[in-house]
């Protein structure tokens, strides 16, 4: 019998690993790529302990710019059928931009931005030999605002928003599927962790687990939703930000900073 898989980037850990779970639950084999670590072996080891699928995996730093064509190497010398693409890794950042050095942006730029498109598109012929496929790209709640100290990471996830929505219309009718689906704070790795912590009332109740938005994003995936909000929170605020007038917005996001740094 002929077999897919769903290949996922970042997927050792996080949002990733819970979207891999969620799929193993519903009969996916999964192809994870991440980071060449402990946490990569043992994912293969746990999950496929606990589900009867087949996971394969594929250690590269996804900020080596030859990391792509390395994956599709691996995709075709294996002959790994693919109809599920989940981009997902992606790096954070929160400090002033003059503060942070120049090769962490070359890094953040290169996971976020450059690598999910050659990615995508070094894998979109095997995605269209293996209809109805879809891929599901990690945007961010962050990526609909404009965020001092996160300048460059927001920015990289309008991007991803932008070639998300753009190359949907190209794909319709193809049995491609694309779906941009965008958390707002998920309690994920240690640096979110320690931020987390320290919220309270409205901004403490949108926060996710990985879990949960890997069961809302891989339903809307499969529904077609073109894009996900997770939570009726982060949805009032989106629409908040869109109603109201910029200067307003500069005013209520300074503001912000401003009680946050009191903290910290
Ligand atoms: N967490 C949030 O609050 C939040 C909110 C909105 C959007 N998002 C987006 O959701 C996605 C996942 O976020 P997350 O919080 O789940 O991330 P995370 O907890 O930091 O997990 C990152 C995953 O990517 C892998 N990874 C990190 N750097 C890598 C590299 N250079 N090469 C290969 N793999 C690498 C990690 O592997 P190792 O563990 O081996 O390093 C891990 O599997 C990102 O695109 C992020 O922007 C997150």
């Amino acid at each position: 019998m002929e077999k897919k898989f769903a290949l996922i980037t970042g997927g050792s850990s996080g949002i990733g690993a819970a979207i891999g779970e969620e799929l193993a639950k519903r009969g996916h084999s999964l192809l994870i790529v991440a980071l060449e670590d402990d946490l990569l072996k043992n994912y293969k080891i746990n999950i496929e302990k606990k589900y009867p699928i087949s996971c394969h995996i594929f250690g590269t730093d996804l900020s080596d710019v030859n990391a792509p064509e390395k994956i599709e190497k691996w995709v075709t010398e294996n002959d790994f059928q693919i109809n599920i693409l989940v981009n997902n890794a992606g790096i954070g950042s929160k400090n002033n931009f003059d503060k942070i050095d120049i090769e962490f942006y070359k890094k953040q730029i290169t996971i976020n931005v450059m690598n999910m498109v050659l990615l995508t598109r070094l894998l979109i012929n095997n995605l269209k030999k293996s209809t109805p496929s879809y891929i599901l790209n990690l945007g961010s709640l962050g990526g609909f605002f404009n965020i001092p100290e996160k300048a460059s990471y927001v920015a990289t996830k309008a991007f991803v928003h932008t070639f998300t929505k753009s190359i949907s219309y190209e794909l319709e009718n193809t049995g491609v599927n694309i779906t941009l689906v965008c958390p707002g704070g998920v309690s994920t790795n240690e640096n979110n962790k320690k931020v987390i912590a320290e919220l309270k009332g409205l901004s403490r109740k949108s926060i996710f687990e990985p879990e949960e938005i890997a069961k809302i994003a891989v339903e809307g995936m499969f529904r077609k939703q073109k894009v996900i909000i997770p939570g009726l929170i982060n949805k009032f605020a989106l629409n908040i930000n869109r109603l109201t007038p910029e200067f307003l917005r500069k005013i209520i996001i300074k503001n912000q900073l401003v009680k946050k740094s009191k903290y910290e």
